[in-house]
């Protein structure tokens, strides 16, 4: 697999993701190490998109624990049901939210930070990681978004 990442500027935002998903999974398929592929996961959504931040949240005992990412530094653990990240943990579903000021108990890593996706990654029907993409844009997430993001998250699991 070469390590270039094809995208055309021009296209729209479900057309980039049609062609960046096979570009990944072409990328993860082939390595075994989870660390790896989360991090080329993060820098290809990060380069595809140009996200404020992108990375990952693994579930380690009973917080949530900062794992590879792209973009301003972060908090590093998150309790369960708290903010976006551990509402998607214990919730075992994908959070939308577009506008971060009005989520109850939204954790603000950067003021910079206005709206927020986070999908939760499974394996045997537990969360085991959340995948965390903050705007800086309100409103800047769709159901666009989550279809994607959450298919990617499928590919992801069968790597592991
Ligand atoms: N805003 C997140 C915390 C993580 S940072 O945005 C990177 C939350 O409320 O869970």
């Amino acid at each position: 697999m070469s390590e270039n990442l094809y995208i055309s500027v021009s296209a729209s935002k479900s057309e980039k993701y049609e062609t960046i998903l096979p570009q990944i999974e072409a990328l993860i398929s082939g390595e075994p190490d989870l660390y790896a592929n989360l991090a080329n996961i993060s820098a290809a959504l990060k380069e595809a998109f140009g996200f404020f931040w992108v990375g990952f949240y693994l579930v380690k005992g009973d917080q949530l624990v900062l794992g590879p990412f792209q973009g301003p530094i972060a908090c590093t653990r998150i309790n369960p049901g708290k903010g976006v990240c551990g509402t998607a943990w214990v919730e075992k579903k994908t959070q939308l939210v577009p506008d971060v000021e009005v989520f109850p108990g939204h954790i603000a890593c950067s003021a910079a930070s206005k709206s927020e996706v986070v999908v939760p990654v499974f394996k045997g029907g537990e969360v085991v990681m959340v995948l965390d993409v903050d705007s800086d844009q309100l409103d800047d997430f769709d159901s666009v978004d989550q279809e994607y993001l959450e298919k990617l998250m499928g590919m992801l699991e069968s790597t592991f």
